[in-house]
């Protein structure tokens, strides 16, 4: 039954509607088995703002591309992300930049921002491409499952690119599984440490990841080198601000669970749609081929016009982030609704990017809506996000485009890759979108 979630809302403002769902469970099957369907109903039925119960936790959903700006823009600073997203990951990811707030967030960012710099971007565009090849040399024609290779690549980069260090196979799967146990902890419907539960091997995958970095720092903070790690073990402000031995290793935990899922998902994506559309695989390949180049130099990254077509289309339509947890310090308002302070809120840039008043049939795959002459994203500042926006917006964003660009040039001339014309992929979206059959495909050395 439909009620309004603070009777007395402050006059002038609006109380936010909504529901709570089934007794106990509220909303939470229902979000963990099709969240974007839920979000549909949701917003036919309420509009762009409205309150529901998921993993035992009122929550403010808000859609569409005015109320996410008015969050991310925060202006009354009454938006935090620490309390919000601790909720979901605190166990696993504590101390991580994007759990941070206000002065301290902004001093965290100044100093992690080194790291991201043009120079050191090019630095790392340069460890990435060889790194790639020996990848993909591993990869065997025939069937072959997408997500799990691309899963492994992104891991075995972020090692090289990001620690400077290279793993035996049973390191890095003990690493890559410990990150794993860290993201899916997050979305436990039983949020304590039972015996085999999700919440508990969370925990574990901490201390292995702590464990791992920890052994690493005093090398790093010694040699230095050209790796991400390096680069915060020697990032400083103008005003001489550093990061402590435990800051790195928090900051690495982090960066690197942020780092390679996303980029994953982006190319698993990539494939699925250049897979249904082999028509637009050719038309990729083709301008890869006359690049003439078997890897990309920095250079290169923005004369691939259409591989950035279909790269943000496919982070359009399978947002790697779908959800954006905020929680009020005080009292304000979205959109003329009262949200007391306490709520927690929302934002589904996964949601935002299949409303039809802001994207033409906005399930098709259909790249051209970013050419030149379209931009459709222009509609509004804030209907394109897969990156969030205001001072969290991604810090790795130009890195992450740089990985799956230099990851897919390669591909693209290496391989060619099929679906049997009737193949949909079953995503599950109970954690990051991903599909669970891994994407079987059939790949073919050219
Ligand atoms: C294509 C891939 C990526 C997507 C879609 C993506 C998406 C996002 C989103 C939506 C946020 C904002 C979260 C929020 O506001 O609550 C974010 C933050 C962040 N991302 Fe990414 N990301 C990607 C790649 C990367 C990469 C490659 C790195 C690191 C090299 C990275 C590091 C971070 C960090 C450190 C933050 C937190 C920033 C802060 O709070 O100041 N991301 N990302």
């Amino acid at each position: 039954m439909a009620t309004s979630m603070a009777a007395a809302a402050p006059e002038g403002l609006k109380p936010v509607p909504g529901d709570g769902g089934l007794p106990f469970l509220g909303q939470t099957l229902s979000m963990l088995r099709d969240p974007l369907g839920l979000a549909q109903r949701r917003y036919a039925q309420y509009g762009p703002v409205s309150w529901g119960k998921v993993l035992g936790k009122r929550m403010v959903a808000l859609y569409g591309p005015e109320a996410a700006e008015a969050v991310l823009v925060n202006r009354d600073k009454a938006f935090a992300n620490g309390p919000a997203w601790s909720f979901f990951i605190g166990p696993f990811f504590y101390r991580g930049i994007m759990l941070m707030d206000f002065e301290e967030h902004l001093h965290h960012r100044r100093i992690m921002q080194q790291a991201f710099s043009r120079d050191r971007l090019r630095s790392y565009q340069k460890a990435m491409s060889p790194s790639i090849t020996r990848g993909l040399d591993s990869w065997q024609p025939g069937d072959f499952k997408v997500l799990p290779n691309f899963k492994q690549l992104t891991l075995d980069l972020a090692m090289d690119v990001f620690m400077g260090v290279e793993l035996d196979r049973a390191q890095a799967d003990r690493i890559n599984k410990a990150f794993i146990d860290a993201v899916r902890a997050g979305l436990s419907i039983i949020r304590y440490p039972v015996p085999g539960g999700r919440w508990r091997r969370g925990l574990r995958a901490r201390r292995t990841l702590e464990a791992f970095f920890n052994e690493h720092l005093p090398a790093k903070r010694a040699d230095g080198g050209d790796d991400l790690f390096a680069a915060l073990c020697q990032a400083e402000t103008d005003d001489g601000h550093r990061f402590s031995d435990e800051d790195i290793v928090s900051h690495m935990i982090f960066v690197l669970m942020a780092a390679h899922d996303t980029s994953t998902i982006t190319m698993t994506t990539m494939a699925y749609y250049l897979a249904k559309h082999p028509e637009w695989q050719e038309r990729v390949r083709e301008e890869s081929r006359a690049l003439g180049k078997e890897t990309l130099d920095f250079e290169d990254l923005d004369r691939l016009v259409s591989l950035d077509l279909v790269m943000k289309e496919c982070l359009r339509l399978v947002a790697p982030v779908p959800g954006l947890p905020r929680e009020t310090v005080k009292d304000t308002s979205v959109l003329g609704y009262h949200v007391p302070a306490g709520t927690m809120v929302t934002i589904s840039p996964n949601v935002n990017h299949h409303i039809a008043d802001y994207w033409p049939d906005p399930d098709r795959f259909d790249p051209e809506r970013f050419s030149a002459d379209r931009r459709e994203d222009k509609i509004h500042q804030y209907a394109w996000e897969p990156f969030g926006g205001g001072v969290h917006k991604c810090i790795g964003l130009h890195f992450g485009g740089m990985e799956v660009k230099s990851v897919m040039h390669q591909v693209l001339l290496r391989y060619r890759w099929t679906v049997p014309a009737e193949y949909e992929w079953p995503l599950d979206m109970s954690t990051l979108p991903v599909p669970k059959d891994g994407l079987p495909v059939q790949l073919e050395r050219i």
